[in-house]
Protein backbone atom coordinates (compact mmCIF):
# COMPACT_ATOMS: atom_id res chain seq x y z
CA UNK A 1 0.00 0.00 0.00
CA UNK A 2 2.62 2.15 1.08
CA UNK A 3 4.60 1.45 -2.27
CA UNK A 4 1.70 1.96 -4.21
CA UNK A 5 0.50 5.30 -2.41
CA UNK A 6 4.28 6.75 -3.18
CA UNK A 7 4.60 5.29 -6.57
CA UNK A 8 1.25 7.66 -7.43
CA UNK A 9 2.36 10.39 -5.57
CA UNK A 10 6.47 9.97 -7.03
CA UNK A 11 4.77 10.29 -10.50
CA UNK A 12 2.13 13.13 -9.96
CA UNK A 13 5.20 15.44 -8.94
CA UNK A 14 6.95 14.02 -12.05
CA UNK A 15 4.20 15.07 -14.34
CA UNK A 16 3.87 18.77 -12.21
CA UNK A 17 7.70 18.70 -12.20
CA UNK A 18 10.22 19.24 -9.75
CA UNK A 19 9.85 23.23 -9.09
CA UNK A 20 5.93 22.81 -9.32
CA UNK A 21 6.00 20.36 -6.27
CA UNK A 22 8.06 22.30 -4.16
CA UNK A 23 5.10 24.96 -5.28
CA UNK A 24 2.15 22.43 -4.72
CA UNK A 25 3.39 21.65 -1.37
CA UNK A 26 3.59 25.28 0.11
CA UNK A 27 -0.08 25.50 -1.42
CA UNK A 28 -1.32 22.41 0.26
CA UNK A 29 0.03 23.95 3.75
CA UNK A 30 -1.40 27.22 2.95
CA UNK A 31 -4.54 25.89 1.42
CA UNK A 32 -5.26 25.41 5.61
CA UNK A 33 -6.07 29.34 5.81
CA UNK A 34 -8.73 28.47 2.93
CA UNK A 35 -10.12 25.52 3.66
CA UNK A 36 -13.07 26.62 6.08
CA UNK A 37 -14.01 28.62 3.05
CA UNK A 38 -13.31 26.72 -0.17
CA UNK A 39 -13.45 23.33 1.05
CA UNK A 40 -10.49 21.03 1.63
CA UNK A 41 -9.62 20.56 -2.23
CA UNK A 42 -11.28 23.83 -3.66
CA UNK A 43 -14.81 22.78 -3.78
CA UNK A 44 -16.48 24.97 -1.91
CA UNK A 45 -19.95 23.83 -0.08
CA UNK A 46 -20.80 27.42 0.02
CA UNK A 47 -23.14 28.50 -2.65
CA UNK A 48 -21.53 32.43 -2.69
CA UNK A 49 -18.34 31.03 -2.20
CA UNK A 50 -16.10 30.02 -5.47
CA UNK A 51 -15.01 26.46 -6.11
CA UNK A 52 -11.09 27.43 -6.64
CA UNK A 53 -10.93 23.36 -7.74
CA UNK A 54 -9.34 23.22 -11.19
CA UNK A 55 -9.17 27.09 -11.74
CA UNK A 56 -6.10 28.57 -13.90
CA UNK A 57 -3.06 29.60 -11.80
CA UNK A 58 -2.93 32.80 -13.81
CA UNK A 59 -6.32 33.92 -12.83
CA UNK A 60 -5.90 32.60 -9.28
CA UNK A 61 -2.84 34.61 -8.89
CA UNK A 62 -4.53 37.75 -10.77
CA UNK A 63 -8.07 38.06 -8.55
CA UNK A 64 -5.55 37.33 -5.26
CA UNK A 65 -3.43 40.30 -5.96
CA UNK A 66 -6.94 41.95 -7.34
CA UNK A 67 -8.20 41.73 -3.55
CA UNK A 68 -5.14 42.86 -2.17
CA UNK A 69 -4.76 46.22 -3.60
CA UNK A 70 -8.65 46.27 -3.63
CA UNK A 71 -9.22 46.36 -7.56
CA UNK A 72 -11.72 43.59 -6.73
CA UNK A 73 -13.77 43.92 -3.64
CA UNK A 74 -14.55 41.72 -1.17
CA UNK A 75 -13.52 42.59 2.82
CA UNK A 76 -12.80 39.34 3.77
CA UNK A 77 -10.42 38.27 0.46
CA UNK A 78 -9.34 41.78 1.20
CA UNK A 79 -7.69 40.38 4.75
CA UNK A 80 -6.65 37.01 3.23
CA UNK A 81 -5.10 38.25 -0.04
CA UNK A 82 -2.89 41.14 1.99
CA UNK A 83 -1.71 38.44 4.33
CA UNK A 84 0.04 36.47 1.46
CA UNK A 85 3.38 36.85 -0.36
CA UNK A 86 3.56 36.63 -4.23
CA UNK A 87 5.75 33.16 -3.64
CA UNK A 88 2.33 31.93 -1.41
CA UNK A 89 -0.33 33.45 -3.90
CA UNK A 90 1.77 31.47 -6.83
CA UNK A 91 1.83 28.61 -4.59
CA UNK A 92 -1.68 28.18 -3.13
CA UNK A 93 -2.95 28.58 -7.03
CA UNK A 94 -0.49 26.06 -8.20
CA UNK A 95 -2.12 23.76 -5.50
CA UNK A 96 -5.86 24.35 -6.64
CA UNK A 97 -5.65 24.37 -10.05
CA UNK A 98 -4.60 20.44 -9.80
CA UNK A 99 -7.25 19.50 -7.63
CA UNK A 100 -10.51 18.38 -9.27
CA UNK A 101 -13.34 20.33 -9.28
CA UNK A 102 -17.40 18.39 -8.36
CA UNK A 103 -20.31 18.78 -10.78
CA UNK A 104 -23.89 19.62 -9.55
CA UNK A 105 -27.05 19.62 -11.42
CA UNK A 106 -29.81 22.10 -11.14
CA UNK A 107 -32.79 23.25 -12.74
CA UNK A 108 -33.57 21.97 -16.25
CA UNK A 109 -35.32 24.46 -17.95
CA UNK A 110 -33.17 27.09 -16.73
CA UNK A 111 -30.25 24.60 -17.71
CA UNK A 112 -31.98 24.74 -21.17
CA UNK A 113 -31.96 28.40 -21.63
CA UNK A 114 -28.17 29.30 -20.21
CA UNK A 115 -27.17 26.38 -22.76
CA UNK A 116 -28.22 29.14 -25.29
CA UNK A 117 -27.15 32.18 -24.11
CA UNK A 118 -23.77 30.52 -23.73
CA UNK A 119 -22.94 31.17 -27.47
CA UNK A 120 -22.04 34.67 -25.95
CA UNK A 121 -18.99 33.19 -24.15
CA UNK A 122 -17.63 30.30 -25.46
CA UNK A 123 -15.21 32.40 -27.66
CA UNK A 124 -12.68 33.00 -24.79
CA UNK A 125 -14.07 30.75 -21.53
CA UNK A 126 -14.21 28.30 -24.14
CA UNK A 127 -17.08 25.47 -25.25
CA UNK A 128 -16.99 23.88 -21.91
CA UNK A 129 -16.24 26.50 -19.38
CA UNK A 130 -12.76 25.28 -19.35
CA UNK A 131 -10.85 28.92 -19.19
CA UNK A 132 -8.17 28.71 -21.81
CA UNK A 133 -5.08 30.84 -21.11
CA UNK A 134 -5.96 33.06 -18.42
CA UNK A 135 -9.15 33.61 -19.00
CA UNK A 136 -10.81 32.19 -15.55
CA UNK A 137 -12.41 28.16 -15.53
CA UNK A 138 -15.96 28.50 -14.96
CA UNK A 139 -17.06 24.77 -15.54
CA UNK A 140 -18.74 23.64 -12.44
CA UNK A 141 -18.67 26.41 -10.75
CA UNK A 142 -21.99 27.39 -7.82
CA UNK A 143 -25.01 28.35 -9.86
CA UNK A 144 -25.05 31.30 -7.64
CA UNK A 145 -21.64 32.47 -7.41
CA UNK A 146 -21.85 32.63 -11.49
CA UNK A 147 -24.79 34.90 -11.17
CA UNK A 148 -23.52 36.76 -8.40
CA UNK A 149 -20.41 37.61 -10.17
CA UNK A 150 -22.15 38.68 -13.43
CA UNK A 151 -24.90 40.90 -11.29
CA UNK A 152 -21.77 42.67 -10.03
CA UNK A 153 -20.18 43.00 -13.17
CA UNK A 154 -23.54 44.89 -14.59
CA UNK A 155 -23.83 47.19 -10.83
CA UNK A 156 -20.89 47.86 -12.06
CA UNK A 157 -19.56 46.82 -8.73
CA UNK A 158 -16.67 44.55 -10.21
CA UNK A 159 -14.74 46.37 -12.67
CA UNK A 160 -13.60 44.68 -15.53
CA UNK A 161 -14.04 46.40 -19.18
CA UNK A 162 -14.71 42.81 -21.34
CA UNK A 163 -17.18 41.41 -18.77
CA UNK A 164 -18.49 44.96 -18.13
CA UNK A 165 -19.67 45.35 -21.78
CA UNK A 166 -20.68 41.43 -21.74
CA UNK A 167 -23.18 41.45 -18.93
CA UNK A 168 -24.87 44.59 -20.55
CA UNK A 169 -27.02 42.52 -22.71
CA UNK A 170 -28.07 39.70 -20.41
CA UNK A 171 -31.25 40.18 -17.97
CA UNK A 172 -31.88 38.91 -14.57
CA UNK A 173 -33.32 35.74 -15.74
CA UNK A 174 -30.62 35.01 -18.11
CA UNK A 175 -27.77 35.54 -16.03
CA UNK A 176 -29.79 32.91 -13.46
CA UNK A 177 -30.10 30.74 -16.42
CA UNK A 178 -25.94 30.72 -17.45
CA UNK A 179 -25.27 30.28 -13.23
CA UNK A 180 -27.35 27.39 -14.02
CA UNK A 181 -25.97 26.03 -17.13
CA UNK A 182 -22.15 26.54 -16.44
CA UNK A 183 -22.59 24.51 -12.93
CA UNK A 184 -23.32 21.36 -15.24
CA UNK A 185 -19.97 21.82 -17.56
CA UNK A 186 -17.45 19.26 -17.30
CA UNK A 187 -14.36 19.85 -19.07
CA UNK A 188 -12.31 17.05 -17.31
C1 LIG B 1 -14.04 33.38 5.49
C2 LIG B 1 -14.22 32.77 4.19
C3 LIG B 1 -13.05 32.74 3.20
C4 LIG B 1 -11.74 32.37 3.44
C5 LIG B 1 -11.10 31.91 4.75
C6 LIG B 1 -11.06 32.46 2.15
N1 LIG B 1 -11.93 32.89 1.19
FE1 LIG B 1 -11.50 33.21 -0.80
N2 LIG B 1 -13.39 33.88 -1.12
C7 LIG B 1 -14.40 33.93 -0.18
C8 LIG B 1 -15.59 34.53 -0.78
C9 LIG B 1 -16.93 34.75 -0.10
C10 LIG B 1 -15.26 34.85 -2.13
C11 LIG B 1 -16.16 35.53 -3.18
C12 LIG B 1 -15.87 37.01 -3.15
C13 LIG B 1 -16.75 37.78 -4.11
O1 LIG B 1 -17.97 37.60 -4.05
O2 LIG B 1 -16.20 38.55 -4.89
C14 LIG B 1 -13.87 34.39 -2.31
C15 LIG B 1 -13.18 34.53 -3.50
C16 LIG B 1 -11.91 34.02 -3.73
C17 LIG B 1 -11.24 34.00 -5.02
C18 LIG B 1 -11.80 34.47 -6.35
C19 LIG B 1 -12.24 33.24 -7.13
C20 LIG B 1 -12.91 33.52 -8.44
O3 LIG B 1 -13.44 32.54 -9.03
O4 LIG B 1 -12.93 34.65 -8.91
C21 LIG B 1 -10.01 33.44 -4.82
C22 LIG B 1 -8.94 33.19 -5.86
C23 LIG B 1 -9.91 33.10 -3.41
N3 LIG B 1 -11.07 33.47 -2.78
C24 LIG B 1 -8.81 32.48 -2.83
C25 LIG B 1 -8.68 32.24 -1.46
C26 LIG B 1 -7.49 31.71 -0.84
C27 LIG B 1 -6.24 31.29 -1.61
C28 LIG B 1 -7.72 31.65 0.50
C29 LIG B 1 -6.77 31.22 1.60
C30 LIG B 1 -5.45 31.82 1.60
C31 LIG B 1 -9.09 32.11 0.72
N4 LIG B 1 -9.63 32.48 -0.49
C32 LIG B 1 -9.71 32.16 1.97
C33 LIG B 1 -14.32 33.49 1.12
C34 LIG B 1 -13.16 33.07 1.78
C1 LIG C 1 -14.16 38.70 -24.76
C2 LIG C 1 -13.91 37.69 -23.72
C3 LIG C 1 -15.02 37.27 -22.77
C4 LIG C 1 -16.34 36.95 -23.07
C5 LIG C 1 -17.02 36.97 -24.45
C6 LIG C 1 -16.95 36.55 -21.83
N1 LIG C 1 -16.03 36.62 -20.80
FE1 LIG C 1 -16.40 36.20 -18.85
N2 LIG C 1 -14.53 36.83 -18.34
C7 LIG C 1 -13.56 37.28 -19.22
C8 LIG C 1 -12.41 37.77 -18.47
C9 LIG C 1 -11.14 38.37 -19.06
C10 LIG C 1 -12.72 37.57 -17.09
C11 LIG C 1 -11.85 37.94 -15.85
C12 LIG C 1 -12.35 39.30 -15.39
C13 LIG C 1 -11.85 39.77 -14.04
O1 LIG C 1 -10.64 39.69 -13.78
O2 LIG C 1 -12.70 40.22 -13.25
C14 LIG C 1 -14.05 36.99 -17.06
C15 LIG C 1 -14.71 36.65 -15.87
C16 LIG C 1 -15.92 36.00 -15.82
C17 LIG C 1 -16.55 35.52 -14.60
C18 LIG C 1 -16.00 35.62 -13.19
C19 LIG C 1 -15.38 34.30 -12.84
C20 LIG C 1 -15.09 34.11 -11.37
O3 LIG C 1 -14.62 33.00 -11.04
O4 LIG C 1 -15.33 35.01 -10.55
C21 LIG C 1 -17.72 34.93 -14.97
C22 LIG C 1 -18.74 34.26 -14.06
C23 LIG C 1 -17.85 35.07 -16.41
N3 LIG C 1 -16.75 35.72 -16.90
C24 LIG C 1 -18.92 34.60 -17.14
C25 LIG C 1 -19.13 34.89 -18.49
C26 LIG C 1 -20.36 34.60 -19.20
C27 LIG C 1 -21.56 33.91 -18.60
C28 LIG C 1 -20.17 35.06 -20.47
C29 LIG C 1 -21.20 35.07 -21.61
C30 LIG C 1 -22.48 35.70 -21.33
C31 LIG C 1 -18.83 35.62 -20.57
N4 LIG C 1 -18.23 35.51 -19.34
C32 LIG C 1 -18.27 36.15 -21.72
C33 LIG C 1 -13.69 37.29 -20.61
C34 LIG C 1 -14.85 37.08 -21.33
Amino acid sequence: MFKITSLIIGSFFIVLGEANANEFLLGKEKSKLCSSCHGLNGNSIFPLTPKLAGQNVDYIVNQLKAFKTGRRNNDTMKLISQSLSNIEMFALATFYSTQDSNILNGNALLIKKGKEKYSMCWGCHGNNGEGPGSYPRIAGQHSQYTTQQLNNYKKGVRFNPVMNAVVAELSVIDMEALGAYIATLSPD
